[in-house]
């Protein structure tokens, strides 16, 4: 096999995706993925490629060092796509210290794994680091972020993605390791956890519960297809030049209670349900701490350099999207249950 890719976060939302599309896209290719299986990660999502023999799954936490260095060992590991991460910023504003651990320690933790095995010929190897928007901090109604606009996290799972970027690029400047680093817009899609906005509302649309809309609903974020943003990391792998970084996103700007606006017209439609039942669910509840106002991607980089673009429009995507989530109930069952219950109680009761 030419190269032998690990993948970290491969049983996450945006990580089974990546995950999927190079098993299937390229058979000569080793595919491992990494995974400590937190809350947000599930093997239900691989279930389409989890027999196919350039596909390999090691239960790992990437604080352990000595498990990651044995894993580069025995599979020879080539190359990292590194997606491994607590991602949502409701938990880091409750547990930064869990961000802090598996964001910045684990990245360099994985950086120094990486830095070992390929010791005395790293200029031949790809460390890959998929980042988010988030680290430029927030908009206000005018401009967007371009690969050199200054990072200004705001919140602390922003501030520990932006940590784990600067070791990324300390690592490239100060061992020549050969990297590459991507920042990218909301993404939306199937298999995304219920905690975040979209799966979060089709769920209650479905149960009729309400739909808890932060503050006013007015702030805007960009929003990208997940196997959009799985085809454009593709893309960067195979194309991206070294030292580089790629902003990702899908020139889609929403504010969000548009997007619940918008969920509860199309969910009225497919369910059968009388026009407005849902919009009633609407319930404005009390807005999140330090609440960035508005991300938005420029990204004309990838665009003009790598010939990357969004393939589907968001109507299109959000219908694919609710549809996946209607005909996957097992699914929403299955990661629903037990630890998300208190969760959920947790983060909104009292609200
Ligand atoms: P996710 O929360 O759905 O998945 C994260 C995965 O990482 C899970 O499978 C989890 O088990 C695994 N993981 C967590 N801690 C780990 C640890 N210590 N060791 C090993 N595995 C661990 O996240 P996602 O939404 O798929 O995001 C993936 C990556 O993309 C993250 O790095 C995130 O910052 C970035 N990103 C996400 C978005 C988005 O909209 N979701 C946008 C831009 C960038
Ligand atoms: P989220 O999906 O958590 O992604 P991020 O915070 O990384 O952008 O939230 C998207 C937007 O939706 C954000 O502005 C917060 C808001 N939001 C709600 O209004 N209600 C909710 O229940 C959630 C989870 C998010």
């Amino acid at each position: 096999m030419s190269k032998s890719i690990l993948i970290t976060g491969g049983a996450g939302f945006i990580g089974s995706h990546v995950v999927k599309l190079f098993v299937e896209k390229y058979p000569h290719y080793k595919i491992v993925n990494l995974d400590a299986l937190t809350y947000a990660g599930n093997l239900e999502n691989l279930k389409e490629v989890q027999h196919e023999p350039n596909y390999f799954f090691e239960k790992v936490d990437i604080q352990d060092s000595d498990a990651l260095e044995e894993v580069f060992d025995r599979h020879g590991i080539s190359d990292v796509i590194h997606l491994a991460a607590e991602s949502h910023v409701d938990r880091s504003i409750s547990d930064p210290l869990a961000f802090v651990k598996t964001n910045v320690f684990g990245t360099v933790n994985l950086l120094n794994a990486a830095k070992k095995a390929w010791e005395g010929e790293l200029g031949l190897h790809l460390f890959y680091h998929v980042s988010t928007d988030e680290v430029y901090g927030s908009l206000h109604d005018g401009g967007f972020f371009l690969e050199t606009t200054p990072y200004d996290p705001q919140s602390p799972y922003s501030a520990s993605k932006a940590a784990s970027d600067h070791f990324v690029r300390a690592y490239a400047n100060t061992y020549k390791m050969k990297t590459v680093v991507s920042n990218c817009s909301n993404n939306y899609g199937p298999n995304h956890f219920p905690e975040k906005l979209i799966p979060l509302c089709i769920n209650n649309i479905k149960n009729l519960k309400p739909l808890p809309v932060y503050g006013k609903g007015e702030n805007v974020r960009d929003w990208l297809f997940v196997k959009d943003h799985a085809r454009a990391i593709d893309t960067v792998f195979h194309q991206g030049k070294p030292g580089e970084t790629y902003n990702i996103g899908g020139f889609n700007e929403w504010k969000n209670i548009d997007i619940v606006r918008l969920l509860c017209k199309k969910m009225d439609e497919k369910l059968g349900r009388e026009k407005g039942t849902s919009e009633k669910l609407i319930t404005f509840v009390q807005d999140r701490a330090g609440h960035d106002h508005r991300y938005a991607i420029d990204a004309t980089k990838i665009q003009k350099e790598l010939g990357w673009e969004p393939s589907l429009q968001f109507e299109e995507g959000i219908d694919l999207t609710i549809d996946w989530y209607l005909a996957n109930q097992d699914w929403l069952d299955h990661v629903t249950s037990g630890s998300y219950q208190e969760y959920y109680k947790e983060l909104y009761e009292g609200r």
